[in-house]
């Protein structure tokens, strides 16, 4: 196998997960020595983001320090947006299977926030709790700027690329990659090669972290030094600039005279990060059967009761499959979390079709599934040989609390009315000896 590599770096990362950073775009911008100098540098103005409350333990705490042209203060009242997101919060109630369709590619010119769909949430969108999870389809670059007062968010792209311009400075992410973007920090998405779609999860809960490893020892899994964060970038750009906010669920926005991407320099550790899961190293078994799935954790959002996640971003990566004895794709279960799944490339090895790149799945609490019918029947009769599963690469958010479908999913064309069918040719095998009773 080929050592993964990082993709080649148009602009420049530091490497590392959740460490306190440091850069100027500007050699001297940055203070030395303290964080609030009677006057900054070159003029600047400092201001403190946080993304937790001042007093929580030291090691929760996720904060950043900025130093830029003008105090993120400035700005004239927002007003609601006549436009708001599609598919906002918790739809109603239903416990069934639910399975969709990739999104299309927009035809109108659609902007990332206008492409924005949600799909799923654990609560009303007035209610910042849980996650609330989306996909979206664009084809052009964003010309406003955006934040989430709401939420973290986790960029999982599934088809081109994106480039997050964002006040800490610029990620470039792509299929097989993903994005974090902490709370309250502005971004703008372009789209340096044409039409994008994927998915996106926002988390209103504990920013996430890498997971505990337990008796897997020091290393696995994500590995701290493949994150990378971005180094300081800024516009001196006039003119009007629209700055959206979500807040609350709810769009609004204000108008600038300048870009609101201003930031010469920063040092801290609520930053965004970007990580390339061909980087991920897999774990599973050597022997028979297969750990939880919960061994292919790439981040966790922790929950209120120890190891009950609000929210825990997990991946079927490409890897070998060597069970000796074992049924090897997922088995049948029923779980008490809820288990929205989508695919960036390929296939899953539960489902032999059905379930396409850009698709998406939700398993609700104790919602039976499994393989689908077909999937079932090859893993019981193939012969078990070391087999590598490639080329696909499937992803979950899962999450303690129980999703609910948003009505505008629920109402969509993408939606698979016959996804209970994919079990219906499961039949009873059961031959017991002296015959069946
Ligand atoms: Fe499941």
């Amino acid at each position: 196998m080929t050592a993964p590599q990082h993709p080649s770096a148009a602009v420049g990362y530091q490497p590392g997960f959740a460490n306190h950073f440091s850069s100027e775009a500007l050699p001297g911008a940055l203070p030395v020595g303290q964080n609030s100098p009677q006057q900054v540098p070159f003029g600047l103005y400092t201001e403190q983001l946080s993304g937790t409350a001042f007093t929580v333990p030291r090691h929760e705490a996720r904060r950043t320090w900025l130093y830029r042209l003008r105090p993120s203060a400035v700005h004239p009242p927002f007003t609601r947006l006549a436009q708001q997101l599609a598919g906002q919060g918790a739809g109603p109630v239903n416990p069934n299977r639910l399975r969709w369709d990739p999104l299309p590619l927009p035809e109108a010119p659609t902007d990332w926030l206008g492409g924005l769909a949600g799909i799923a949430a654990t609560h009303a969108a007035s209610q910042a709790e849980g996650v609330s999870l989306y996909r979206y389809a664009a084809n052009r670059s964003m010309q406003r700027v955006f934040y989430s007062a709401d939420g973290e968010l986790l960029f999982v792209p599934q088809q081109g690329a994106l480039r997050l311009v964002t006040e800490l400075g610029v990620l470039e992410v792509g299929p097989w990659q993903i994005a974090v973007v902490p709370r309250g920090l502005k971004f703008r998405v372009e789209l340096p090669a044409g039409p994008v779609r994927g998915y996106l999860c926002e988390n209103h809960g504990s920013p996430l972290r890498l997971p505990e490893l337990g008796p897997i020892g020091s290393n696995g899994l994500a590995n701290p030094r493949d994150f990378q964060a971005p180094l300081a970038h800024f516009e001196t750009t006039r003119g009007p600039v629209q700055l959206v906010q979500k807040f609350l669920g709810e769009l609004w926005a204000t108008e600038l005279g300048h870009s609101p991407l201003d930031v010469v320099a920063w040092h801290g550790n609520h930053v965004p990060y970007r990580y390339d899961l061909r980087l991920f190293n897999t774990l599973g078994t050597v022997s028979f059967d297969h750990p939880d799935p919960s061994i292919f954790t790439v981040l966790t959002s922790p929950g209120s009761a120890p190891g009950v996640a609000n929210v825990d971003f997990v991946i079927f990566p490409p890897r070998w499959m060597v069970a000796e004895h074992s049924f090897r794709p997922p088995w049948f279960h029923r779980n008490v979390m809820n288990e929205f799944m989508g695919l960036v490339e390929g296939a899953y090895d539960a489902k032999a079709g059905g379930f396409l790149p850009g698709g998406a799945s939700l398993h609700s609490c104790m919602s039976a599934h499994g393989p689908d019918h077909a999937s079932a029947q090859a893993a019981i009769h193939s012969p078990l040989q070391p087999h590598k599963l490639e080329g696909g690469l499937a992803f979950m958010f899962e999450t303690g609390r129980v999703l609910r479908a948003s009505a505008d999913a629920l109402a969509s064309p993408q939606l698979q009315v016959d996804y209970d069918s994919c079990w219906a040719g499961l039949q009873a095998n059961f031959s017991p000896p002296g015959g069946r009773p």
